[in-house]
């Protein structure tokens, strides 16, 4: 479960709406879009996946006893996670990895914020940051710093206390996942050629949301030195594949905070919202079941 998961419910930003969710009411009425379990039944077509594997990955509606999937959306599970740590990963490690290797292109002994390091793409960003070999300072609220130490930040800035732009430090990457800082802040945390990845950011703004900055950076940057830049997360089995290389390795692990039964879905989305997660939510279902309809079929 993720952020996602609630603008998907409410149809906010407005924007959503167009991006193929459902323009007057909601596309999918159940909103859940990761998922982790075994394989019960395959389509004819399908190659690589059996009955019986243990795998992970994105599709719709997820929050349900069986759930249909793509197999290109969909990856062998990391041994090493229970289904419920291996849930948290598709959305928010995918987005977090697409930006910290595709848009960030961190470099070892770079230096790279990363804003909203308590939070769902934050935490995972931290580890996937750290693992590239950067030095890693983690912004997040005073409660969560020790999560955002845990996961490996070398440093934490408390953002109820400390402003990450004070120009104490010029990072060469800042990864932008929460708080909407303003593109002037943000310009200021970076080296003259840094690049700023928008990630996200909530906001009350109807129409974009917090997307609105995004897309600023990303008209903006073209007049610049430094590189700003947005992007909507892709989801592929070829993203999953690295990550669950990352965690097996020992170099990932979802900072999962807790699981919610499949009956306390409202429960858990209203837990997302108050900001007092730290890292990441699950909705549990037992047995996961998964049913793999075929090569390109829609579920
Ligand atoms: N571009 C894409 O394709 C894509 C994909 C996934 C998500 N997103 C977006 O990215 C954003 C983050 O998603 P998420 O799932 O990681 O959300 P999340 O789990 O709610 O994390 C957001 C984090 O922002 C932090 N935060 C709140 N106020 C802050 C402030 N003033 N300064 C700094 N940090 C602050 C919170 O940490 P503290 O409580 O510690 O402050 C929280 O952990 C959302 O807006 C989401 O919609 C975009």
């Amino acid at each position: 479960m993720d952020r996602g998961t609630w603008h998907v419910m409410a149809g906010l930003p407005l924007a959503i709406r167009l991006a193929g969710f459902g323009l007057r009411r909601p596309r999918y009425a159940n909103p859940g879009r990761n998922l982790a379990g075994t394989v019960e039944a395959v389509g004819a077509h399908v190659t690589g996946f059996a009955v019986g594997d243990e795998v992970y990955g994105t599709s719709t509606s997820t929050f349900a006893e069986y759930a249909a999937a793509r197999p290109a959306m969909l990856a062998p599970k990391p041994a090493n996670l229970s289904f419920e740590q291996a849930a948290t990963v598709p959305v928010s490690g995918g987005t977090a990895l697409q930006a910290v290797r595709d848009h960030g292109r961190v470099q070892a002994g770079e230096r790279v914020l990363v804003i909203g390091a308590s939070g769902g793409v934050g935490s995972f960003a931290v580890q996937l940051a750290k693992a590239s070999g950067a030095e890693v300072t983690g912004v997040a609220g005073t409660g969560k710093l020790d999560l955002v130490r845990a996961l490996g930040a070398d440093h934490v800035v408390d953002h109820t206390r400390q402003d990450f732009a004070d120009g104490g430090t010029r990072y060469d990457v800042v990864l932008d996942t929460g708080g909407n800082a303003r593109l002037s802040r943000l310009r200021r945390a970076l080296t003259p050629r840094g690049r700023l990845v928008v990630v996200g950011g909530e906001t009350d703004g109807r129409l974009l949301g917090g997307s609105d900055r995004g897309i600023r950076a990303a008209l903006l940057s073209p007049f610049l030195r430094q590189q700003l830049g947005t992007f909507v997360a892709s989801e592929r089995a070829a993203d999953l594949i690295a990550l669950t290389e990352l965690i097996e390795a020992g170099e990932l692990t979802p900072a999962l905070d807790r699981s919610y039964p499949l009956s306390e879905v409202a429960t858990a989305v209203r837990h997302l919202l108050d900001g007092k997660t730290r890292g990441k939510l699950a909705v549990s279902v037992s047995p996961a079941r998964m049913h793999t309809p075929g090569t390109g079929s829609t579920p």
